[in-house]
């Protein structure tokens, strides 16, 4: 570890903020959302709410079979409906390239393969076959229905449940072997003093995003593109959709300011290609607003699932073997669901089989959402440790204290922090889990069964390479901070101006943060839990060349004459001598009479030393719920959830996203499942009134607590908080229920026809 931490200072020198003092000047305070005001006003301006001169409006026809072709698609009647401007298909859209997929490293964010409306080809029911453009909303959906397509549907494959076994392929994990064994495991169950071999699985999700996924297209009349789009990625929806245009990127500018929620999926689809291509054969502005209806088919969701594991323990609960086989259903490689990372480093065990495979099906492709993989991998993880506990006879609590790892357990690397334990010690504490009912079916409320469950959270630190930031020091002293980030509701621009406040020595009512607009310097994804990580160490950077430009204007008679960026740091709005604070200077003294100073900084590469070390975030769920005795219906009634994710810049803002992600899991565990009708290949229920989502009544008080212990290897020594919260909750509700009721579900949702 040592040596890591040197690297990184060699890397980064960090001297600014102390990530491992607990002193707290600005990181750490709960401060309240910057942006608040204006998104319960009203007055937040979300992409669509942008309005144009001269603005059409598009609707979509979505394609009726699953797989096949177009034989005949006439658009007359639709043409010559009132306020119709034109209707776009594959015999008059523009040529286009297929975007740029999705990946870790590449600089696209589609999850379609191919672009839109480029063949004659239907590749899931769903797809858009026409787009009609009209002079308002009302009359392009109204003349949508007009557009009459005939069809030579192919035999489709719709049925995640129906597959066969050759139809079953490796799927890759982000950077690791699709599966990774040691020792053998088939042996050491057989031998094991106490056996867990169950199957479990989880449905198609979707996401549910309060603001639906929206496109504004216009092109200048020398032919450069203006797209104001949903997105959690800027700079690569530009990459993407310039990509797909045959433009130069600086041709390209994606504008997005507000976003009212996004998972995973709030990237580049259908549909901001056919909002470009409309505008561009009508010569309008054209605005493109997914209906709900759209969104579920039009854009993927989580892929089901159905995953074996299976546990042997010794007499002492010791794990001597560890199989975590599963398959999901995807549409093509570049996004698998990484079902089996959680077993990879939670559990010590002898030996091990953990891998992963996947199915390709004929429906909307599916995207990353909210700690793909990761969450249903552990809804199976996570009851099978639970069901291992009750055949032990232990507290699942002391199971996992057993069978802790001393190092990762599947690449043998050490931890840059782990307290997994220490948060379960927490969490445990404030939950009252002493006192929690310790007999399935034995605590009675009324006509409830009351039930307690814990499970384990994680997710990997990620962080995002190749960012830029901008400072600009105003002649009154002022901080401006560029970058082209995204704030999806997570408090981006709140925790940006904290982290940036505290590294530049000023408070945060003297510090701005610019975003949301791809003019501004380059900036990551925010995805992967892994946008604030990776801005902390940017802002870092530009600070460091920003202490380059402000000492070249310190003049001859100032303390600070002939110092090196080296001996100075930020204070108390200016730059000081490190050791000596009588030298200093303010930022008004630096800027002198110019009207700005500014710097840009490159985030650094990751460095090397890093790849020795296992870097995760941990936690540990705990939930009480209520099941009707008669009915069967599930109430969360209670829940705890302590989270290892490093230092905290934000409590109230982290908090929030603790609780987001906890109702997201609640959901899953006993709401969330995407219907396909076999024959057709339909979304059946892609509505908010037939695919249901927790609502206010159905969220109980969440009680959020941070270890706060910083991870000693990352700037600042922050994790990422947006997608931990959800792994395990699913879990943790599966093990209440069979604690309340003696009923073990292994199937997502937990509904009540599977409980009585
Ligand atoms: Mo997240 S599923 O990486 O937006």
């Amino acid at each position: 570890m040592q040596r890591a931490t040197e690297a990184l200072n060699r890397t980064l020198p960090d001297r600014d903020v102390d990530p491992l003092t607990t002193a707290r000047r600005v990181v750490g305070q709960p401060v309240s959302r910057v942006d608040g005001p204006a998104k319960v006003t009203g007055g937040a301006a979300f992409t669509a709410d942008v309005d144009l001169p001269g603005m059409a409006f598009a609707s979509l026809v979505p394609s009726r079979i699953a797989r096949g072709r177009i034989r005949r698609i006439d658009v007359t009647r639709a043409a010559a409906a009132p306020g119709v401007i034109g209707v776009v298909t594959h015999d008059n859209a523009p040529r286009m390239d297929t975007p740029v997929l999705m990946t870790l490293t590449a600089k696209g964010c589609a999850f379609i393969d191919v672009a839109p409306l480029q063949d004659d080809v239907v590749r899931w029911n769903g797809q858009a076959v026409a787009v009609v453009v009209a002079e308002s909303q009302e009359c392009a959906d109204a003349a949508a229905h007009l557009v009459h397509v005939e069809y030579d549907a192919d035999a489709a494959r719709t049925s995640f449940g129906d597959l066969q076994s050759e139809a079953v392929f490796p799927a890759d994990v982000l950077g690791e072997p699709p599966e990774i064994t040691r020792g053998d495991v088939d042996g050491a169950l057989a031998g094991a003093a106490f056996v867990v071999d169950e199957v479990y699985s989880t449905p198609q999700h979707h996401h549910m995003a309060i603001e639906l996924h929206a496109t504004v297209a216009r092109w200048t009349p020398e032919g450069k593109l203006h797209v104001w789009d949903s997105t959690q990625a800027l700079v690569r929806t530009r990459h993407s959709l310039a990509h797909a245009m045959g433009l130069p990127e600086e041709d390209v500018t994606v504008t997005c300011r507000a976003v009212g929620g996004g998972f995973g999926n709030k990237t580049v689809w259908d549909h901001q290609l056919l909002c470009v291509a409309a505008a561009r054969v009508t010569g309008r502005p054209v605005r493109l607003a997914l209906r709900r209806k759209d969104a579920f088919r039009m854009t993927g969701g989580r892929a089901p699932s159905r995953q074996r594991v299976a546990l042997g323990a010794d007499a002492a609960g010791r794990l001597r073997a560890l199989v975590h086989d599963s398959v999901t259903g995807i549409v093509h490689e570049n996004s698998p669901e990484q079902v089996s990372v959680p077993a990879r480093h939670l559990y010590a065990a002898d030996t091990y089989r953990i891998g992963q495979k996947k199915v390709v099906l004929d429906v909307v492709p599916n995207a990353s959402m909210r700690a793909p993989g990761d969450s249903i991998g552990s809804f199976a993880l996570e009851s099978a440790i639970d069901e291992l506990a009750s055949r032990v006879g232990l507290d699942p609590i002391e199971l996992r204290r057993r069978n802790e790892p001393a190092v990762d357990p599947t690449d043998g690397t050490r931890f840059s922090k782990r307290h997994l334990i220490e948060a379960y010690r927490r969490g445990a504490e404030r939950f009252g889990w002493q006192e929690r009912n310790r007999v399935p079916g034995g605590q009675r409320d009324g006509r409830w069964l009351v039930g307690h469950g814990t499970a384990s959270a994680f997710y990997p630190y990620i962080r995002m390479p190749g960012g830029k930031v901008r400072i600009r020091i105003t002649a009154d002293g002022r901080a401006i901070v560029s970058a082209a980030a995204n704030d999806m509701g997570m408090g981006t621009e709140t925790v940006q101006v904290q982290q940036a406040a505290e590294r530049l020595g000023l408070p945060i009512d003297r510090v701005g943060f610019e975003f949301g607009d791809t003019t501004l310097p380059e900036s990551p994804i925010a995805a992967g839990s892994a946008q604030t990580a990776s801005l902390v160490i940017t802002v870092a950077a530009a600070a460091e060349e920003l202490k380059k430009v402000l000492l070249k204007r310190v003049p001859r008679r100032s303390a600070l004459y002939g110092l090196k960026p080296n001996d100075v740091v930020y204070r108390d709005g200016g730059l000081r001598h490190a050791g000596d604070p009588s030298r200093a200077a303010t930022f008004e003294e630096l800027v002198g009479e110019a009207e700005y100073v500014e710097a840009v900084g490159s985030s650094p590469m990751l460095p090397l030393e890093f790849m020795k070390y296992s870097m995760h975030g941990y936690g540990a769920h705990f939930c009480e719920v209520r099941v009707d005795a008669v009915t069967g219906e599930t109430r969360v009634s209670r829940w705890v959830a302590c989270i290892d994710a490093g230092r905290i810049i934000n409590p109230k803002t982290a908090a929030s996203q603790i609780r987001g992600a906890v109702i997201m899991g609640v959901g899953s565990a006993l709401m969330e499942e995407g219907l396909v009708d076999r024959r057709t290949g339909r979304t059946v229920n892609a509505s908010a009134a037939e695919y249901h989502v927790p609502v206010h009544a159905d969220v109980c008080d969440i009680d959020v607590i941070f270890l706060d212990l910083p991870d000693p290897l990352t700037p600042m020594g922050v994790h990422g908080v947006g997608e931990i919260g959800i792994v395990g909750v699913a879990a943790a509700v599966a093990n209440a229920v069979y604690n309340a009721t003696g009923v073990r579900v292994r199937d997502l949702p937990i509904t009540l026809d599977k409980i009585f």
